[in-house]
């Protein structure tokens, strides 16, 4: 099918149609109809290894580039100066929206935000897609977070058949995916290795059944060769089927495994997760105290002892006690979870220039200070 082809059935397709194809069908919907590179963002197994290795370069050069605080700083805010973001969050963040914001603002973008449910239409029995419709009147993006895995999909479902087919992008959808999560993930992976993640063996600890950060990252494997993935969770809470059925598919290796403490000196990463208890049933978040994390899932001070000297230890943020707190203060560069976040904003830096095809601008750039030039 050509590219006006697919914009034609994108435009006639109904909902019903929509959603239950495959996450694989969906694809030529979602990504650019010419470069072929994501457009509207839903789910990690959008991405391929070459628009992987992409972002996490122009990450690298974008970041570069905003070291020069004089010309740097300002050509990456001119890049997308005049336009409009529009970050529609009607679940709980502050990291992720802090994220996206800054991001937006470091190419220029002026932002706009939606977090309050009660004030927007829908209230008045307006439906989503019609808020949606709306709403891309205003902008030219859209960042979106919510509790169901759908609504996101319906967003970039009604925008496709606008004529205004801006891109829209989950920063969460319920207990399902996180793929910016995952792309910081494995931008964090790619630093931390000098951009060799082929062969590494990541184990996984803690909510794997609602943690949606890592099931985006593990349908990112498939895109690296001969990875191993361990999962270490109590046992109502392990990775769900449709994962390890992906995994197996693509012939990734992945173990269930109780004990962490053994575990350790395996892993080239350890990926903690906090217990996603908001989603336990009759709770009352207002009266809730979080239990204490049973201490088999808990990465205590001597594991450090235990990691490999190149091994990293991550978390997608927020913790609670499933780290020992103590490890957050030791200078010991494998503890990386707090370089996440700002690897997060980058690499959404590097999104949203890809998504507005800004990628070679950034990656042509020459307007290096005269002393970067000469290799100062
Ligand atoms: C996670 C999320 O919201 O899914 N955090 C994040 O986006 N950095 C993880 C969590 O809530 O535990």
């Amino acid at each position: 099918m050509n590219s006006q082809e697919i914009e034609k059935m994108a435009h006639k397709m109904s909902w019903q149609k929509f959603v239950a194809m495959e996450e694989k069908e969906k694809i030529i919907f979602l990504n650019n109809l010419h470069t072929g590179n994501p457009f509207h963002v839903l789910f990690a197994q959008q991405f391929n290894r070459e628009n992987l290795d992409l972002l996490c370069q122009i990450a690298e050069i974008a970041r570069a580039i905003n070291k020069n605080k004089q010309e740097g700083v300002k050509f990456l805010r001119k890049l997308l100066s005049g336009t409009h973001a529009l970050n529609f969050f009607y679940q709980p963040s502050s990291r992720t929206f802090l994220s996206f914001e800054t991001a937006q603002e470091t190419l220029g973008m002026s932002i706009r935000d939606i977090r309050d449910p009660s004030v927007s239409s829908e209230a008045k029995g307006e439906t989503l897609e019609d808020s949606i419709r709306t709403f891309s009147s205003y902008v030219d993006l859209i960042i979106m977070r919510y509790p169901e895995k759908q609504a996101v999909e319906k967003g970039a479902w009604v925008l496709n058949k606008s004529d205004r087919r801006i891109p829209i992008i989950n920063a969460g959808s319920g207990k399902d995916q996180h793929p910016t999560q995952a792309l910081t993930d494995i931008y964090t992976l790619h630093k931390s290795f000098n951009g060799e993640i082929d062969g590494r063996t990541i184990v996984m600890c803690g909510d794997l059944k609602r943690g949606r950060t890592v099931r985006s990252l593990s349908y990112l494997m498939k895109n690296y060769h001969d990875m191993k993935l361990i999962f270490v969770s109590p046992s109502h809470l392990r990775m769900k089927k449709d994962i390890k059925d992906f995994l197996t598919s693509h012939n990734i290796t992945y173990l269930e495994e109780d004990n962490l403490e053994e575990i350790i000196p395996l892993a080239d990463a350890i990926y903690m997760t906090r217990i996603q208890d908001e989603w336990d049933e009759k709770n009352d978040q207002t009266k809730k105290i979080p239990k204490p994390v049973d201490p088999k899932y808990k990465f205590k001070k001597e594991y450090l002892e235990l990691m490999k000297k190149d091994a990293v230890l991550m978390h997608p943020l927020p913790k609670r006690d499933e780290i020992d707190e103590e490890v957050g203060y030791f200078r010991d560069k494998r503890v990386v979870f707090w370089r996440q976040p700002r690897n997060g904003v980058w690499i959404r830096v590097a999104l949203i220039a890809l998504i507005f095809q800004k990628q070679q601008t950034i990656l042509d750039y020459t307007h290096w200070p005269k002393k970067w030039r000469e290799g100062g």
